[in-house]
């Protein structure tokens, strides 16, 4: 269930539970939390400033050598989990890849999931917009409703629906359900 797959975290993404061995998460509920059916009313804070300190986290493990910018992403899933990612880059530049990807690729191979929420923070710049290609990917298992948390290092700067950022994703028909 809901709980298992909670608990079911590892590393750092454990601290979302057990706030007493993580100093620095954020605490105390806000408005801004995201509603995770099933989970109760203490675990209900997994905040976007969460999402964004373990977006940072991720960014830290970012492999960058080529463009000396780090990148991190963490994904809340509906069903109430978290995922990370930093970008990985290669001596042969195109077959690098984002932040956003990785952290997609730990949710599918955690089962899969939708993404109701994505904070991306690149720790040298004061916002990081997906790229159009990541954006797609975001799309695919989400909604026009998901919520990308924009950050810099410090803290969520904008939060944006992926609609707004990406207004005519690619479907086949040419023609987007949402
Ligand atoms: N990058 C990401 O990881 N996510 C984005 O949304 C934009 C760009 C990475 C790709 C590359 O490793 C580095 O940032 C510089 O372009």
């Amino acid at each position: 269930g809901i709980r298992d797959s909670v608990n079911g975290l590892v590393g750092s993404e454990m601290c979302i539970r057990d706030s007493g061995r993580c100093s620095g998460l954020v605490e105390t509920p806000k408005q801004t939390e995201t509603w995770v059916s099933g989970l109760n009313r203490k675990e209900r804070w997994i905040l976007p400033a969460n999402l964004h300190k373990l977006a940072a986290a991720a960014a830290r493990k970012a492999y960058a050598p080529y463009s000396g910018f780090p990148v991190g992403a963490a994904i809340l899933t509906t069903d109430g989990r978290i995922f990370s990612g930093c970008n990985i880059e290669n001596a042969a530049l195109p077959e690098g890849w984002c932040a956003e990807t990785t952290a997609i690729s730990q949710m599918i191979m955690d089962g899969g999931g939708r993404i109701a929420e994505i904070a991306v923070v690149a720790l040298k710049a004061d916002q990081c917009p997906p790229c159009g290609g990541c954006l797609q990917r975001i799309f695919e298992f989400g909604a026009g409703s998901a919520k990308v948390h924009l950050c810099n290092a410090e803290g969520i700067v904008e939060t944006c629906k992926l609609r707004d950022l990406l207004p005519r994703h690619f479907v086949k028909s040419g023609r987007p359900s949402v």
